[in-house]
């Protein structure tokens, strides 16, 4: 069984980066997150128009969270509140002791080896404290930024072809107590 309460939110620290919860002052952070074209270039999502698609975006994450649905953290340097990305844990499954894990990063912070640490730390707390036993990550064949962040943290390809996208990969990573 899961350990799947969020309520204290964990609030993680790295060497470099604080993971805290979301706040509705993140919403303009979230804003140039979601209408980034780079960043979105391999994520299927809606692009955000407006502040007001942030802050609903933020509404629907606070719920996850209280309702221990998804958990979504905002990544922060240490010490700053300025939101610098984002690292999320969802589709938790009871049965296999599995979820997914998802991530961006603004540009202007990217190949600084930030995201790894970030993950790094995600994963520790999900396999150690949560009792996650796999984690998954499915992103898009050509998103290879991605494919290498989770290749460095030893995510291994399943080799199958996507379910409903054939365009979509899904690399995994096992907990070392599995
Ligand atoms: C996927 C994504 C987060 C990767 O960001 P990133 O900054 O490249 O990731 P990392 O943290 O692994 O950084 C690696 C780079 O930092 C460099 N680096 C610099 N200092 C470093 C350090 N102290 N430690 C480790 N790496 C360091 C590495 O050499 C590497 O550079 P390279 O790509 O030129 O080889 C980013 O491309 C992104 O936000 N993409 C859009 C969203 C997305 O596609 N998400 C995936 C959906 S699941």
């Amino acid at each position: 069984m899961l350990n799947k309460t969020f309520t204290p939110f964990p609030v993680l620290t790295t060497k470099r980066l604080t993971l805290r919860q979301l706040v509705p002052n993140d919403e303009e952070a979230i804003f140039n997150l979601r209408t980034d074209a780079e960043i979105n270039r391999f994520l299927d999502r809606k692009k955000a128009t407006s502040l007001h698609d942030a802050r609903q975006f933020i509404d629907t994450v606070t719920k996850n969270t209280e309702n221990n649905s998804a958990i979504y953290w905002a990544i922060s340097f240490i010490g700053k509140r300025e939101l610098i990305g984002t690292i999320c844990l969802f589709c938790f499954s009871d049965d296999t002791n599995s979820c997914e894990i998802g991530y961006e990063l603004l540009t202007g912070f990217q190949r600084q080896g930030i995201m790894q640490e970030a993950v790094h730390k995600v994963i520790d707390h999900a396999f150690h404290i949560m009792g996650v036993q796999k984690i998954e990550a499915i992103f898009h064949k050509n998103n290879l930024r991605s494919m290498q962040l989770l290749e460095k943290l030893a995510f291994r390809n399943r080799n199958e072809p996507g379910k409903k996208d054939p365009n979509l990969v899904c690399y995994y990573l096992n907990s070392p107590n599995a």
